[in-house]
Order: structure tokens, then sequence, then C-alpha cells
């Protein structure tokens, strides 16, 4: 839902703590525990199974929680990852069926993390974030054979398939910002104040930000309300307490298209597709066909008029100019609310502290190859 381009940059300074790997759906395993957790079993644990398909990987999640829910509230333990070799699923889109492949070993990871007698209650469900968001507005009939493949492997499980679906971006930010607080403790209430509410709500939140492949994500719980524009505003009630929360997921603007957004801007002002770039290393040298930088939504003015069919990429290692080249991707140049992040989309002021979450591996570019050195 990105239109326009703006740039006030006020990207978030309030980074104070790193979580490093944020388990991006944990919270969707939660939400989905809750529900299943109805159903009564002969033993005292429950299994949950969900596979976080990002733009650059997938990763599978295996859960385990008490059966009997304490005071309302499910407490969840991971106890299982398993890193999907290869590519993202949206990287499938020339051999889909390869992306339900692609699944199968973790899945006989699960089978032997979760023991036998639980696997057919166990649900397992698939969550798609940016990439297969930007895959379907490229080609939506190609993203939803991906999304079968992807299903025919998880049904041929023992366990209980729950779904695979293309998440939104709010409902990305959402799950990130849940986790957080979640990990850090920040939903936990001592009983005996549910009585008294309003000391309930001097416990704070912290914002999430979380850094993608395709896309990334601002959450958070601000002072001023009410929040401006509707599509940037959610409400939760957890644990007993209500929250109104901002969340913008910005397409695009995850670490590897973003690189290819800059690049697309960079190549305005070369001739002859030789880019000398600051943001690289000296040292860093990279070919590239242009016909692969624009092979998606993000960049909308196609390459028709350059001249030049590759690009020649080469580091020289100048942070303050390579700051330079990375703002011209964020357009401030106007915002129709109080306060805007950038390409006119609303901002509150800021509030509170920040957890941080790189999900993105250093990859970029997913197709194309390099010749590097250090
Ligand atoms: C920035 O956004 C404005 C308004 O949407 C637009 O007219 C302008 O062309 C954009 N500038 C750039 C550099 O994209
Ligand atoms: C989507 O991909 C299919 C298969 O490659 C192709 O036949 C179709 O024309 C594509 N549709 C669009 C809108 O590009
Ligand atoms: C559940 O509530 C009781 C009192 O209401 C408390 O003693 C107990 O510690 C709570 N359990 C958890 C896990 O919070
Ligand atoms: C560029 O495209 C050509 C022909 O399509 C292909 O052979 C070559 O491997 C590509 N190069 C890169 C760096 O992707």
């Amino acid at each position: 839902h990105i239109t326009g381009t703006k740039p006030r940059t006020s990207w978030p300074r309030k980074a104070l703590l790193i979580l490093g790997f944020l388990f991006a759906l944990a919270a969707i395993a939660l939400v989905a525990m809750a529900v299943s957790q109805n159903k009564p079993l002969p033993k005292n644990i429950k299994y949950g199974i969900v596979l976080d398909a990002g733009s650059s990987h997938t990763n599978l999640y295996v859960y385990e929680w008490p059966a009997e829910k304490e005071n309302d509230t499910g407490v969840v333990h991971q106890v299982e990852v398993c890193k999907v070799e290869g590519l993202g699923i949206s990287g499938y889109s020339h051999d889909t069926e390869k992306a339900g492949l692609s699944l199968q070993h973790c899945m006989k990871r699960a089978q032997e993390v979760v023991p036998e007698q639980h696997h057919r209650e166990t649900p397992v469900y698939l969550g798609a974030t940016a990439g297969m968001r930007l895959l379907s507005l490229q080609n939506r009939s190609i993203a939803d054979r991906v999304l079968s493949a992807v299903e025919k492997t998880l049904r041929s499980s023992p366990f209980n398939f729950q779904g695979a679906r293309v998440i939104s971006g709010q409902e990305e930010g959402a799950y990130g910002w849940i986790t957080i607080n979640y990990l850090l403790g920040n939903f936990k209430q001592p009983g005996w104040l549910n009585f008294l509410p309003h000391l309930r709500s001097s416990r704070g939140t912290s914002g999430a930000l979380d850094l993608g492949g395709a896309s990334t994500q601002i959450t958070f719980v601000p002072d001023q309300e009410p929040i401006e524009s509707q599509e940037n505003s959610l409400h939760f009630r957890l644990y007993g307490k209500n929250y109104n929360v901002y969340t913008h997921s910005f397409l695009c603007y995850g670490k590897d298209q973003a690189l290819r957004l800059k690049l697309a801007s960079d190549l305005q002002s070369t001739q002859n597709g030789s880019l000398l770039d600051p943001c690289f290393h000296p040292g860093y040298l990279r070919i590239m066909n242009i016909s692969d930088l624009y092979t998606n939504p993000c960049i909308a003015n196609g390459e028709q008029q350059l001249p030049f069919t590759q690009l020649h990429l080469q580091g020289n290692g100048d942070y303050q100019r390579c700051r330079m080249t990375i703002q011209k991707i964020f357009n401030t140049s106007s915002c129709p609310y109080s306060s805007c992040s950038f390409n006119g989309i609303f901002l509150p002021p800021l509030q509170g502290e920040f957890g941080v979450s790189l999900d993105a591996r250093r990859r970029a570019l997913t197709q194309s190859r390099h010749r590097g050195s250090a």
C-alpha cells in the first residue's frame, strides 16, 4: 500500500535493544496455540509448528506448551529451529514445485522432535511475508502456485495442516510487536493487579523495528491519540489489557529491496553502466544484469531507456557519500499528516524504547552472482 515516495527520514534512533534473531512468527504460534488449546489431549504437553517464510529464507519453529493454560495465559517454549536450505519460497517463481520440496527436510526434522503420538493433533502453519507479497503483485498466478506447492508438502506430513498464506504488512508488524513484548515480559502482570486497572497501565511496552529482506516494519504504542490514518492503526486486547498500536510496513524497504531501489536510483546518473558505489568496500566487484534489477514492482520506472544491459559495480567504501545516496530513496517532500516518516506515510512522535530485529540474511539481490574480495 505504499504510494508516492517522500523522505523525512526520522529513522528511529532509539534502538536500544538488539534482540538478534526475532522469531518473527512466535506470536502466530501464541495465537494459534491459544485457539487449538481447547481440544483435549491425553498428555499434558502440546506442540505446534510454524514456518516463517521470509523473502530470503524460511525457518521452521517447533513450540511446546503445557496443555492447561495458566491464568488464561499460554506459556510457549520454542524447542526447535530448522533453517530451510536454499531460497525463500518466493525465490522459486521459475520452478514452483521446488518451493514445496525445499521444506521437506525441515518437516522431517519436526517429525523427529514432536513425539509420534502427538503428530496428528499438532497444528502446522506457514506465514509468508513481503517476498511473497511482491511476487503476488508481480504475478498472482505464480504466487498461488508457490503456495499450492508449499501446501502440498505440509499436507503430506502427519501433522494437522492449518494453512499457508501470505500475511499482511499490518499482521507482520503486529506479530513483531507482540513477540518483542512477550519476550521482554511486558505483558506479564502480577495477578492482584488485575483488579486495579489504573495500575496495570503504568507498565510500558517496547516498540518493534523489524528489518526484513523485502520489507521493514515499525510498530509502537504512541502517546499521541488518535492515530491519524486508519490503515496504520491496530487495536489489541491482550491478557486483559487494551492496546492502541501504530504500525507500518514499508514494502520494498527491507534490506535487499532497498538496495535495489538505491542501485536503480544511482543508475540514473551513470552513462555506461559503471558504478563506483560508496556503500561497498574497496575491492568489491559485481556484475549484474540490468533486467534482474527491474524484475519486481519495487522499481516502477522500468529499464527501457538505459543504453546498457549490465551494471558494473565497484565498491569504494565512503560512509558519508553512501549515506547521501541512500537518502535518495526516502522521499520527504510532502506529508498529508501532522508528521510523516517518508513517502507520505504517517508517523506519530516516537515513544519509548525499541527492540530491533534484523532478520535479513547478509545477502543481497538474491539471483545475481557476484565476485567480491574483502
Ligand atoms: C516525491 O514525492 C512527490 C509527491 O508525491 C513527487 O511529486 C516527487 O516526484 C517525488 N520525488 C522523487 C525524487 O521521487
Ligand atoms: C504470470 O506467469 C505466467 C507463467 O509464467 C504467464 O503465463 C503469465 O502471462 C504471467 N502473468 C503476468 C500478469 O505477467
Ligand atoms: C496465576 O495466578 C495465581 C493467583 O491468581 C498466581 O499465584 C500464579 O503465580 C499465577 N501464575 C502465573 C503463571 O502467572
Ligand atoms: C545475465 O544474463 C545472461 C543472459 O541472459 C546470463 O547468461 C548471465 O549469466 C547473466 N549474468 C548475471 C550476472 O546474472
